[in-house]
C-alpha cells in the first residue's frame, strides 16, 4: 500500500444550514451572541445521523466545520473588513478566500429535534454546506490568555466609541422605509454600524469614492450613497445593486432580492449623481 498522501480528498456534506441570510453582507464576521437568533442545521436523511447525534444534547455549544461555498477564489493576502485597510497573510485571518475554503464556527446548541439542530447566532449564509459537528469543550478549546496578533490591535480600535454619526436624507429615509414595509428588507443597522466606524474607502467593506464629495458602499444586493462632512455621514440615497439588464436576464435568475430591486428601479430609476 502506498503511503503517499493523496493529491485530492473528497468530503460529503452532512447537511445544510438555514439562516435566512441570503447575501454575505447580512452574515456577521463572527457570531456575536448579542443578537438572539435561531438557525437550523438540517442533516441529510439516509445516513443514520440521528444515532450520530446521541449524547450531544448535553453540550451547550458545538463547532461547525463548513465550506465557504460562495467563495471561488483564494489569495495569499487579503484585506480584512475590520480596521484600517491593510493586507494580511490569509493564514493569519479568518477570510473566506483560502486555498481550502473551510469555515470554523462555534455556535450555541439550543436543541435537537430529530435530524435538526437548533442553533444560536452564527456567521454562515443560508444553504451553507456543513461537513462536521464537534462538541465545544471549554477545557480543550478555550485559551483566553492566548495572543491574538494583529487582531488585538484592531479590537482595541473597535472598542473605542464610533467616530462618526450617521443620518439619512429624506429621500434615503423614504427608500429605507419602503424597503422595510413593502419587502421586509432592512440593511440599515449593518450599514449604520459600518459607516459610524469608518466611512473611508475600503475594498472589503465595498466603500469607494464616486466623486470628490460622494461615496458609495455595497450592501449585499443594494448600495447606498453618502457624503462625509467632518464627523457627520449623510446617507443621501439608496439604490439597487444590479443594473436593470441583469435583473431581467433569465440566465441570472438567482440574483438576490431581484423582484424588489426591479420594483425599486421602477420608483427610483435614476442613480444619484
Ligand atoms: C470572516 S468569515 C469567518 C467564518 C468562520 N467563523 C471562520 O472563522 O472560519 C465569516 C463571513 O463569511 C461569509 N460567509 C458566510 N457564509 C459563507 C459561505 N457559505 N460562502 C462564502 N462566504 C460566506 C460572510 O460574509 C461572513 O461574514
Amino acid at each position: 500500500m502506498s503511503d503517499a498522501s493523496p493529491s485530492a480528498l473528497t468530503l460529503q456534506p452532512i447537511g445544510h444550514i438555514r439562516t435566512g441570510k441570503h447575501v454575505k453582507f447580512q452574515a456577521l464576521h463572527q457570531p456575536s451572541e448579542q443578537h438572539a437568533e435561531r438557525n437550523v442545521l438540517e442533516l441529510l436523511p439516509g445516513h443514520n445521523y440521528e444515532q450520530a447525534l446521541q449524547d450531544l444534547a448535553g453540550f451547550s455549544r458545538v463547532w461547525l466545520v463548513w465550506w465557504f461555498h460562495r467563495t471561488t477564489t483564494w489569495r495569499t493576502q487579503v484585506y480584512p473588513p475590520r480596521g484600517p485597510e491593510q493586507a494580511r497573510g490569509v493564514f493569519a485571518t479568518r477570510s473566506p478566500h483560502r486555498p481550502n475554503p473551510l469555515g470554523l464556527t462555534p455556535v450555541q446548541l439550543l436543541g435537537i429535534e430529530d435530524r435538526q439542530l437548533i442553533l444560536g447566532e452564527c456567521d454562515l449564509v443560508d444553504g451553507t454546506p456543513i461537513f462536521d459537528i464537534k462538541p465545544y469543550v471549554p477545557a480543550y478549546d478555550s485559551f483566553p490568555d492566548a495572543r491574538a496578533g494583529w487582531i488585538e490591535e484592531v479590537d482595541a480600535l473597535m472598542s473605542l466609541p464610533p467616530q462618526f454619526t450617521v443620518q439619512l436624507s429624506p429621500l434615503a429615509a423614504n427608500q429605507a422605509e419602503w424597503l422595510r414595509t413593502q419587502w421586509q428588507i432592512d440593511f440599515q443597522p449593518r450599514l449604520h454600524e459600518l459607516l459610524a466606524r469608518d466611512p473611508l474607502p475600503h475594498r472589503t467593506r465595498r466603500i469607494k469614492r464616486r466623486t470628490a464629495t460622494l461615496s458609495e458602499i455595497g450592501c449585499g444586493a443594494w448600495r447606498a450613497f453618502f457624503t462625509v462632512e467632518g464627523s457627520k455621514v449623510t446617507i443621501t440615497a439608496l439604490d439597487a445593486g444590479f443594473p436593470g439588464r441583469f435583473l431581467t436576464d433569465p440566465l441570472r435568475e438567482d440574483l438576490p432580492d431581484c423582484a424588489a430591486q426591479l420594483a425599486f428601479l421602477g420608483l427610483w430609476p435614476q442613480p444619484p449623481q
